[in-house]
């Protein structure tokens, strides 16, 4: 369990499935993340999904995103990881609306970043996030990723953002996180 602000990360869980079922065949939550729409069945997901939670992984961490008082109001991870280059990718979902733009996002992401970069050697964290989506963009930004490039793959337009490990914390409003 590792513990923000205002949620806490915790490993994903069997009870979680019908919550990322619901967002995962969410037509505006699939748009945002430019990801396509689930179409198997809630009891064939269940099984692939009660598979996966068998298994670690050593190239992805999945957390679920809860709120201080255990209200699981989305998922984040880190994936790709490559020892290689020391870096990896960063997702984050807030399925629940009811959370939007309270900061839970921004304290999910700074939580996540603050203990990647204690916890592993890894020196670079980097996401994509549709050019369209403003709000993904300001949420990273305040948690001190930059703009680097643009990516358009499959037809969407992408912002390529990055933190590296050497310019985490320089911004007051992360240094609590340390
Ligand atoms: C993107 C997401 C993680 C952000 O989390 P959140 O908790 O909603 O975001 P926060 O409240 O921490 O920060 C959002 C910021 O964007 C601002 N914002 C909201 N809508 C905006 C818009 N249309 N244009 C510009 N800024 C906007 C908010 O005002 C806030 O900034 P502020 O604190 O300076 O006022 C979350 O909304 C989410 O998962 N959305 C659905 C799926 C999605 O977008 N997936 C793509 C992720 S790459």
């Amino acid at each position: 369990m590792i513990i923000g602000k205002k949620i806490k990360l915790r490993d994903k869980r069997l009870d979680d499935a019908l919550n990322d079922y619901t967002w995962q065949t969410d037509p505006e939550l699939t748009r945002l993340d430019a990801v396509p729409q689930l179409t198997v069945t809630f009891p064939q997901y269940l099984l692939l999904y009660t598979d996966e939670l068998r298994y670690s992984s050593s190239v992805r961490r999945r957390f679920a995103v809860d709120t201080l008082d255990d209200k699981h109001i989305g998922n984040c991870a880190y994936y790709g990881i490559n020892e290689a280059k020391d870096e990896a990718e960063l997702g984050i979902m807030i399925g629940n609306r009811d959370y939007w733009d309270k900061g839970h996002g921004t304290d999910a992401v700074t939580t996540l970043v603050s203990y990647v970069f204690r916890q592993t050697k890894l020196k670079r964290i980097y996401l994509k996030t549709l050019d369209s989506n403003s709000r993904a963009q300001r949420c990273f930004q305040k948690c001190g990723f930059t703009p680097y490039g643009r990516l358009v793959r499959d037809g969407f337009s992408f912002v390529l953002m990055e933190i590296h490990r050497k310019q985490w914390g320089k911004q007051s409003d992360v240094r609590s996180y340390q």
